[in-house]
């Protein structure tokens, strides 16, 4: 296996962008390893979609301790990436994990309680092979849980040097406050939010969770900015063999209706009418008025991560171009999250 070494001008590469009120800047397209990174990928390819990141000025890696298949094997993977590759650049880098959904059998393998999430956060560190993670999350919230036993368990996390910083994601714009107000007082601030969020998928602004986390200085990281990939040239003409879509996972084909195809292929000409993919034209979009810190995608090639990164050569859109964006793109039934933040009863 040959020695990497990292691109010498990653960081003219890259924007990076303060998280909220904090001192911690996230780049502004950062990397997810929720699929592509399990044990049906081969490592070669995860690898290569790493370090081409990071050579991108990619420095932000998110995992969680159920990605996979099987669970937890994302963060092996990554742990292997960070022996081979990474270990001289560990101070360059920002991984993040989180607990919340089920990663093992019994009542202590899932949700939000103190057990779980602090005996999951020694899990992923053996598995990644580190002392800290950069930022650990709550992956969901936990209608069962007192909010105080959450929060003070992401708190003990981060006095503990598990972590450092602490994060929340898919709370809505109610929790989120009570949430980040329970985190001041134990005197370990909420840094950061991650919602799912697309030109498809717009629940944080109807929720106010956009403007929530503005007005309390908390970043924002969205997730599934590409809806999970239908916010790409590539269902157009059909399913591609390979897609996503195919892989029987989280992006079902009826997801993919007609409706969505129409709004699709106008976007796509918005796009290139700007000089962009429309993958790019997504990714600037979410980032438009600084409202969310980092778009955080998915990628199963390295030559989609070179893509996504060419973003930030146009962050601005006209009046004009919202609107026509606007009126071509009706909000799809994707939010495959939307349980998390509607709070119903989860028993
Ligand atoms: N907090 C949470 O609850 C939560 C939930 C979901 C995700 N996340 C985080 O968000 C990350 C991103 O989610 P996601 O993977 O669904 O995001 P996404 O960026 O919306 O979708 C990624 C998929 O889009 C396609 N793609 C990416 N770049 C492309 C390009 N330039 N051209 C064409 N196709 C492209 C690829 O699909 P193909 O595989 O078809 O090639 C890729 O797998 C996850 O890895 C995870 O870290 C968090």
């Amino acid at each position: 296996m040959s020695v990497y070494r990292a691109a010498e001008d990653r960081y003219a590469r890259m924007i990076y962008r303060r998280c909220g009120a904090s001192g911690l800047k996230l780049p502004a397209i950062s990397l997810g390893l929720w699929h592509n990174f399990g044990d049906d990928t081969p490592h070669a390819v995860k690898r290569s979609i790493c370090t081409t990141a990071f050579d991108h000025g990619i420095t932000h890696f998110d995992l969680a301790n159920n990605y996979g298949p099987e669970p937890g094997a994302a963060e092996a993977a990554f742990g292997e990436i960070l022996r081979s590759d990474f270990a001289p650049y560990r101070d360059e880098l920002l991984i993040s994990s989180k607990a919340g959904y089920l990663m093992w059998p019994g009542p202590y393998g899932e949700w939000g309680s103190r057990k779980y999430l602090v005996a999951s956060c020694d899990a992923s560190l053996k598995r990644m092979g580190l002392d800290y993670v950069d930022i650990f999350y709550s992956h969901r919230f936990d209608p069962d849980t007192p909010l105080e036993e959450t929060m003070g368990a992401l708190d003990f996390i981060v006095r503990s040097g598990r972590a450092l910083y602490a994060g929340i994601s898919s709370y809505n714009s109610a929790r989120t406050r009570e949430a980040a107000a329970i985190l001041r007082d134990l005197g370990t601030p909420c840094v950061i939010h991650q919602p799912s969020y697309n030109i498809l998928n717009r629940w944080v602004e109807r929720d106010g969770l956009k403007d929530t986390l503005q007005e309390l200085g908390i970043g924002s990281i969205a997730f599934t900015p590409l809806a999970q990939g239908m916010l790409t040239r590539k269902y157009l003409n059909g399913i591609p063999e390979g897609s996503r879509a195919t892989q029987g996972k989280s992006l079902s084909q009826n997801m993919i209706t007609p409706r969505a195809i129409e709004s699709i292929r106008a976007l796509t000409e918005i796009a290139e009418a700007r000089g962009q993919t429309l993958a790019q034209m997504a990714l600037a979009w979410v980032l438009r008025d600084g409202g969310i810190t980092s778009a955080l995608i998915g990628a199963s090639r390295p030559e989609q991560v070179v893509d996504c990164a060419g973003a930030i050569g146009n962050l601005d859109f006209t009046p004009e171009e919202l609107a026509a964006i606007d009126r071509c793109a009706s909000e799809e039934d994707i939010n495959l999250w939307a349980r998390s933040t509607q709070e119903e009863d989860h028993t």
